[in-house]
């Protein structure tokens, strides 16, 4: 699939709208589509007894009333946590959402989805297996194909051998050279980089290999605006409100 085809947008919420509602849960996802995002980032990971749950961390501890790693957590156990108290006391009732759960709300928002595979280290193939085979289950992805991205390459490995014609993009948290063989052994249409590790010429360097460039996580209007200049093509933000309200003004000023 081109990457053209993708329909990318050129805000994404990160972990859905983070900012004014707990990450990666149902209320996020309704929050982002109510403030006019298009399309959402969220994490997947596995818990215990094999369940794929949406969750940033490898532990609860964070973002739940609950203490101890994800993997080790049944989903039974997983399910009564409360994962919006540490947010805010109105989002006491929100919970952390099977992979399931999540993908049947986000098509009810008619919202457009970056699923990022965030295995725990050691279960990066049961991981990619586990969260694909729902995905392609629950998602349509012919009328909005799903870009999947991971920062582990044994992730996208899996994720290219049991889907030849998945989207597939990169995450890189540090400057690699390695960035276009990486590129042609997965096949990838996107490279996700750590704004901070960006410049004009690394945007162009990897554009002019054909991928497209995406940066993350920039909450600040005048980063946002300089990337695109530079030809970033999304921002994953928590605020998709502001950076979505600089674009419009920006447009209206060139007209
Ligand atoms: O997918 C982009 C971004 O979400 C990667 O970083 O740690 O927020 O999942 P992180
Ligand atoms: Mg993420």
């Amino acid at each position: 699939m081109l990457a053209n085809s993708l329909n990318l947008a050129a805000v994404i919420a990160h972990r859905g709208a983070s900012a004014y509602a707990p990450e990666n849960t149902l209320a996020a996802m309704r929050k982002a589509q109510q403030i006019g995002a298009k399309w959402v980032e969220f994490d997947v990971m596995l818990a215990g007894e094999g369940e794929v749950v949406v969750i940033h961390d490898f532990t609860l501890n964070r973002t739940t009333n609950g203490r101890g790693r994800v993997i080790d957590t049944p989903y039974n156990k997983i399910a009564h946590l409360d994962a919006g108290s540490w947010f805010a006391p109105e989002f006491r009732n929100e919970r952390i959402p099977t992979l399931v759960q999540l993908l049947t709300c986000l098509q009810e928002l008619d919202l457009h989805i970056n699923m990022e595979i965030k295995p725990t280290p050691g279960q990066e193939l049961t991981t990619t297996r586990k969260a694909l085979e729902i995905l392609y289950q629950h998602w349509p992805c012919e009328k909005s194909p799903p870009l999947i991205s991971s920062g582990s390459l044994a992730c996208l490995r899996e994720a290219r051998r049991l889907h030849a014609k998945c989207l597939l993009g990169v995450i890189a948290d540090h400057w690699s050279s390695d960035w276009q063989a990486i590129s042609q052994e997965l096949m990838c249409i996107s490279w996700h980089f750590n704004h901070k590790i960006l410049n004009s010429a690394r945007v162009a360097e990897v554009q002019a290999a054909g991928k497209l460039v995406l940066a993350y996580t920039v909450n600040e209007v005048e980063r946002a605006l300089e990337l695109f200049r530079w030809g970033v093509v999304s921002v994953f933000t928590n605020y998709p409100d502001v950076i979505l309200k600089a674009l419009q003004q920006q447009k209206t000023g060139d007209a």
